[in-house]
């Protein structure tokens, strides 16, 4: 099988390591794909739908995944569809799940699946009305995609006010903020659940972890994710089940009902508050860096998942006895402003992988192209051992002044299944 593979971020590596695995496919194209990809790149943009058709048709590509949500939304699906080609992943239709908070709250509103309550506005006076009389904390998002930073919880009703006017009035996210949704906050511990889903069928990965915040403790701004790990020890096997019962299956059926199937990963940005897990966000694809702690554990020939859930049989998916966890190395200053060009350590160990996010080749070497590097993971037969294997090995980054990783992934869960209160 000739595969191919839409992106350039880590997760798109992490697809193609595990595809790489397989005997059954025989060649990997990644478009664009990075430095570390074990894949022919390919110099088509994501953006550049006429290019990636007519490449899949001449190369004949049995199967494209597209990794990120912008294409997706932009109906690349449908593009490769109408061609006649096999692709993996939702339709322009059924990736506003994503695209839009306010059609994914009114979904979720609709069919009775837990998540904050919430008012949607487009006019300023109305949010600010509805945000004095819920009072802070609150959670102010802008409708549309805002590459992970439309997203303000909000302690002050000073700070949400002016959320409000800066999305709604001040075009802080131009049409992304041209509606907001307004949502109660909600506290708890957050994980992520992944599904392949194909129209009604719902075929649940493992449970995940994501740290978003750049720094430990969770303090200082929100990035595309600073590290992650898998299965979450915290998470009781009831909550896991109520997850994929009562969020990602409702869901799947909802989006059948409205007239908008999906097709390809459904995400799940969970929480689990007092009344049980409730959802924070849905995403049309797999999360970043999730996938590539989750992916690892699965034993089989991900290209037939794939394809047995495009054709409508139910895939074969068998999870490892394994935890992985993975943590992210990001150029000094990133999410804000940084630098580019640097000089990339790549070593690999027996007990730990490397994939790759924002790198390029030089003449002496990999340097450093964005603002998360590369991903250090391991798996192992728990995630205490993962966990220090992982951070064995980046001892190597260690007085390193162009790049930074966070000392924390993982170790509150670590703590917590020790402790003697745990669910
Ligand atoms: P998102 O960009 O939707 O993933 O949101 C970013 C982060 O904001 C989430 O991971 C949560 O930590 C936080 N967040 C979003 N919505 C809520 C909410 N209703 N209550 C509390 N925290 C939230
Ligand atoms: N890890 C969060 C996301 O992929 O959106």
């Amino acid at each position: 099988m000739k595969v191919m593979v839409i992106g350039r971020g880590g997760r798109e590596h992490s697809i193609i390591q595990k595809l790489a695995e397989s005997e059954g496919v025989t060649k990997i194209y990644a478009a664009p794909g990075n430095a570390g990809v074990e894949a022919e790149r390919v110099e088509i943009a994501e953006t550049e739908q006429d290019q990636l058709v007519a490449f899949a048709k001449e190369k004949e590509v049995d199967l494209t995944i597209v990794g990120p949500e912008n294409p997706l939304l932009d109906g690349l699906v449908d593009r490769f569809r109408e061609a006649g080609l096999r692709v993996f992943g939702p339709n322009q239709k059924a990736a506003l799940i994503e695209g839009s908070k306010h059609f994914a709250k009114k979904l979720m509103a609709d069919y009775n699946i837990p998540t904050a309550d919430y008012a949607a506005f487009t006019d300023v006076e109305e949010a600010k009305a509805y945000i004095r009389e819920k009072g802070a904390p609150i959670v102010v998002k802008a409708d549309g995609l805002a590459a992970g930073k439309g997203v303000v919880v909000a302690q002050t009703l000073e700070e949400a006010l002016e959320s409000a006017e800066d999305m709604l009035v001040n075009g802080q996210f131009g049409e992304a903020s041209r509606e907001i949704v307004v949502e109660e906050f909600l506290a708890g511990k957050e994980f992520s659940l992944m599904a392949f889903v194909n129209g009604r069928s719902v075929y649940p990965m493992t449970s995940a972890r994501d740290h978003k915040r750049a720094f430990e403790g969770d303090r200082g701004p929100n990035t595309g994710g600073m590290g992650a790990f898998a299965p979450v020890p915290d998470l009781s096997a009831d909550d896991y089940h109520f997850a994929v019962e009562s969020i990602l299956q409702p869901t799947a059926d909802a989006m059948v009902e409205e007239g908008r199937p999906f097709t390809g990963i459904l995400y799940a940005g969970l929480i689990l508050t007092k009344e049980g897990p409730k959802v924070i966000e849905f995403n049309a694809r797999f999360g970043d860096p999730e996938t590539q702690v989750v992916l690892p554990l699965i034993e089989n020939p991900l290209e037939q998942v794939f394809t047995d859930v495009l054709d409508g049989r139910d895939p074969y998916i068998r999870w490892k006895e394994a935890a992985c966890a993975g943590v992210v190395v990001a150029s000094k200053g990133y999410p804000g402003s940084y630098e580019k060009g640097k000089p990339v350590p790549v070593i690999s160990t027996a007990e730990t992988f490397t994939v790759h996010a924002g790198t390029e080749t030089s003449a002496e070497g990999y340097v450093s192209s964005g603002g998360r590097v590369l991903l250090v993971g391991s798996q192992a037969e728990n995630l205490t051992t993962a966990l220090e294997n992982v951070y064995e090995h980046l001892q190597q980054f260690d007085g390193n002044k162009n790049f930074y990783y966070r000392r924390d992934i993982g170790l509150s869960s670590i703590t917590s299944t020790m402790s003697p209160n745990r669910k």
